[in-house]
C-alpha cells in the first residue's frame, strides 16, 4: 500500500513536469517503504542515491525549461531548488555516517516539500510555459 498516492491536484498540465512529479513520488514513496520494512542500510543507502539524483535531473530540467522561457522568478526558484538539493544530501550523509532514519519523518519532511513545492511554485511558471506554447 503506497503512502503517497498522486492526485489530480498535483497537475500542472504540462506532460513532461508532471511525469518527472510522478516519479519522484513514487522514488519517496520506495524510500519510505525500504525505511519501514527495515530493509538493509545498503539498500536504503542506494534509495536515497536514486532520490538525490533524480531530484537533481528533475531540478535541472525544470531551471533549463524556465530559464528558455526566460522566466522572471528564476532564481529564486532556483535558489529553492538549491536549498531542497542542501537538505537530501544532508539525509544523505546522516545516513552515510551510520546515523538511524526516522522513516515516517524522513519520507514525509521530503513528500510535503515536493507537494508544497509544486502546489505554490511550479504552478508560477505554467503560464509562462503555456503562453510560449500558444504563440507557437
Ligand atoms: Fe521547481
Ligand atoms: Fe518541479
Amino acid at each position: 500500500m503506497p503512502m503517497f498516492t498522486w492526485t489530480d491536484e498535483y497537475e500542472l498540465g504540462i506532460p513532461a513536469i508532471d511525469k518527472q512529479h510522478r516519479k519522484w513520488l513514487v522514488l519517496l514513496d520506495g524510500l519510505y517503504t525500504a525505511m519501514r520494512e527495515g530493509r538493509a542500510s545498503a539498500v536504503i543507502g542506494k534509495v536515497i542515491d536514486e532520490v538525490v539524483s533524480y531530484t537533481k535531473e528533475h531540478f535541472s530540467f525544470e531551471e533549463m525549461l524556465m530559464r528558455s522561457h526566460s522566466y522572471p522568478e528564476y532564481t529564486e526558484h532556483k535558489q529553492l531548488h538549491d536549498e531542497f538539493v542542501k537538505q537530501v544530501a544532508e539525509i544523505r550523509e546522516r545516513h552515510e555516517s551510520g546515523q538511524m532514519l526516522p522513516a515516517v519523518q524522513v519520507a514525509n519532511t521530503m513528500k510535503q516539500w515536493l507537494v508544497d513545492h509544486i502546489q505554490t511554485k511550479d504552478r508560477l511558471y505554467v503560464p509562462y510555459i503555456e503562453g510560449a506554447r500558444h504563440r507557437r
